[in-house]
């Protein structure tokens, strides 16, 4: 944390959620909570819930929440620090200057870090255009490129030498610690200092601000690597930045596509598809994915409803292409959007396809683009022999477990009819087959599942559901608290994260009254935020009876000692502890709650 908590404190108390958040989307009261369209995922139905005694948001379809300061930097995708500072403008609270020395630090680096970059970008760029670049200009003239596009790309040439763009950034007065850690050049105790890039075109990277970030650098023909890329840096985060969106973030288009290369996305800008962008070098993340679709929602005034450009996927003909598609497709769904496929068929990539046919047939592909779900069924075929009987069942099996991937019925039911016309089966046996597998418990996520993230593990595991929603009971009404403490500790939390919450929120008990945005503030990192919100909004139930309240809590106790139980055993394995535990079960079972005094 870079601004004291104190501060930090403030600055989340003097922005009231609701009003903060009404100025980006419309909410609408119900009850003592607040409802709007997600501004993070594509939806029609509001599930996005503001609550303003917790000062808390969560979204209960794509379960991103967190409080005022996460939903700002999300947002606005900002740092933790940009957020509190925006916040502490809006409600004229005065910031120290940045008191922790080393937060000062660190910017300054980074400022450094992209000074080296801008000049070195300059450096190679004016080398592309001399006569040392000769060959680099030859190259990319060979691939098409005019000159504007090459300057709108900022394309350089880094010619051969050893060290000469080193000491030309030294001469700059850059020190060679910063240098080094620019990583544009390799360090040898024996050699010291190279260019990492020589005789390579270059590519520089920059941020949707238009600062270069990092480089890639091509052969100029055959060789190995044929792309050679900046690493991560303080200034780099690949899972973070798309190639390409500093232009394509002010298109006029109405759909963003996503490929793989930087020459696919330079010639379908130059081409006029200026909404294009590409990865960079790695796989499209989820990261990359929230930047997505935050670029990809266009607010229609008028209507107060949020559009959402089309998202449209252009990836390599190749197995390894449809295989980086499947998971895009994948990883984007989790995000809450849905994305369709241009087939580049015959061509390896839309550089080659726009070399060969052009820019209008280019906009027909874009116009033929299929629905990404259709496309997954469609690549999913070749894996069963739907000729024969039984292979065309087991085929349709497949289909109908990836349709329970959507929770939307109508949504549901819409892709059970074009599946079933298209495949030949009459839609009754396959809406039949699709409940089957629903009560059969099979439903798996849609697609060949990417990585676990740990998004999908929190929300599939059920023993954390209790354990929030006593966490979200105790804020609700603290009066329950002086009850729950009389089984429950925190060490009773078997989650890790819950654990600390439950800490930190008896601790606050104690001490005063619950304030659970607070909470979110002390934890850095996006994903525990979200949990923590997570477990902050699980419904408690509507329980009308003191009696119906007093079983639920009993029982809600009950199954959290169990599971205190089982984490125990498995963790601890001290025989003592998990007697005591067991006494204290027991103890709850036969106990009588009173909390008559609560109502
Ligand atoms: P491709 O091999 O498909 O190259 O890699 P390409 O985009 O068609 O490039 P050209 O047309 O031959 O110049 C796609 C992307 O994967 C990354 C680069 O970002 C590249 O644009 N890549 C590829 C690397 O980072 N390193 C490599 O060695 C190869
Ligand atoms: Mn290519």
């Amino acid at each position: 944390m870079y601004y004291p908590d104190e501060i930090v404190e403030e600055v989340r108390q003097r922005n009231d959620i609701v009003d903060v958040i009404s100025s980006y989307v419309r909410l609408n009261k119900k009850g003592s909570n607040y409802f709007g369209l997600c501004p993070f995922h594509n939806e029609k139905t509001g599930s996005f819930s503001v609550t303003p005694s917790k000062q808390m948001f969560y979204c209960f379809g794509c379960h991103v929440g967190g409080n005022v300061i996460s939903f700002v930097q999300k947002y606005e995708n900002m740092t933790f620090q940009e957020a509190v500072q925006s916040l502490a403008d809006r409600a004229g609270i005065q910031l120290p200057e940045a008191e922790d020395a080393g937060a000062r630090e660190r910017e300054n680096r980074r400022a450094q870090l992209l000074a080296i970059n801008k000049e070195a970008g300059k450096y190679y760029y004016a080398q592309l255009r001399s006569e040392a670049g000769k060959r680099g200009m030859e190259y990319f003239k060979g691939r098409g490129l005019s000159d504007e596009t090459m300057q709108r790309f900022g394309l350089g040439f880094a010619r051969s030498s050893k060290d000469e763009t080193f000491r030309y950034l030294r001469s700059k007065g850059f020190s060679d610690e910063l240098l080094r850690e620019s990583r544009l050049f390799n360090f040898r105790e024996n050699s010291g200092m190279t260019d990492k890039f020589w005789n390579r075109v270059i590519f520089p990277i920059m941020d949707s601000g238009h600062r270069i970030i990092g480089f890639g650098g091509r052969v100029m023909g055959e060789g190995e690597p044929k792309y050679l890329n900046s690493p991560e840096t303080p200034i780099f985060d690949k899972s973070r930045n798309l190639y390409g969106l500093n232009i394509a973030k002010s298109t006029k288009a109405k759909n963003i596509i996503i490929c793989e290369g930087y020459m696919d996305v330079i010639s379908l800008h130059q081409a006029g598809f200026d909404q294009a962008v590409a990865s960079l070098g790695t796989a499209f993340t989820s990261g990359h994915a929230n930047l997505i679709a935050r670029y990809a929602r266009e607010n229609v005034r008028q209507g107060e409803m949020t559009r959402y450009k089309d998202i449209l996927l252009c990836y390599d003909s190749d197995g390894a292409g449809v295989d980086a598609a499947k998971r895009a497709l994948s990883i984007l769904r989790q995000a809450g959007l849905v994305a369709k496929v241009i087939n580049m068929r015959p061509y390896k990539d839309p550089d080659e396809f726009i070399k060969n046919e052009g820019a209008d047939e280019f906009q027909k592909r874009i116009n033929d683009a299929e629905n990404g779900f259709m496309y997954e069924i469609r690549m999913l075929e070749s894996e069963y022999d739907i000729k024969d009987p039984t292979g065309k069942s087991k085929f349709i099996t497949d289909v109908a477990t990836r349709l329970l991937g959507f929770e939307d019925p109508v949504e549901r039911d819409n892709y059970i009819g074009h599946i079933a016309y298209k495949y030949d089966v009459a839609k009754e046996s396959l809406d039949e087959v699709v409940r089957k597998q629903a009560i059969a418990g099979t439903g798996v996520s849609i697609a060949p599942k990417p990585m676990a993230t740990r998004n999908e593990e929190s929300i599939n595991d059920a023993s954390r559901l209790p354990q929030g929603r006593l966490l979200s009971w105790i804020c609700e009404k603290p009066e329950i608290y002086g009850i729950v403490k009389q089984y429950i500790s925190p060490d009773d939390f078997a989650d890790p994260l819950y654990r600390k919450v439950a800490n930190i929120l008896f601790g606050q008990l104690e001490a005063a009254a619950p304030n659970p945005a607070d909470i979110i503030s002390m934890f850095d990192d996006e994903e525990d935020q979200r949990q923590i919100a997570e477990a902050f909004h699980q419904n408690v139930g509507n329980l009308e009876s003191i009696e119906m309240q007093k079983s639920a809590l009993k029982d809600l106790m009950i199954n959290i000692k169990r599971l205190s139980i089982t984490r125990t055993d498995r963790e601890d394995n001290s025989f003592d502890t998990i007697k005591k535990l067991r006494k204290e079960l027991e103890d709850l079972q036969k106990a009588s709650i009173d909390i008559s005094s609560i109502e």
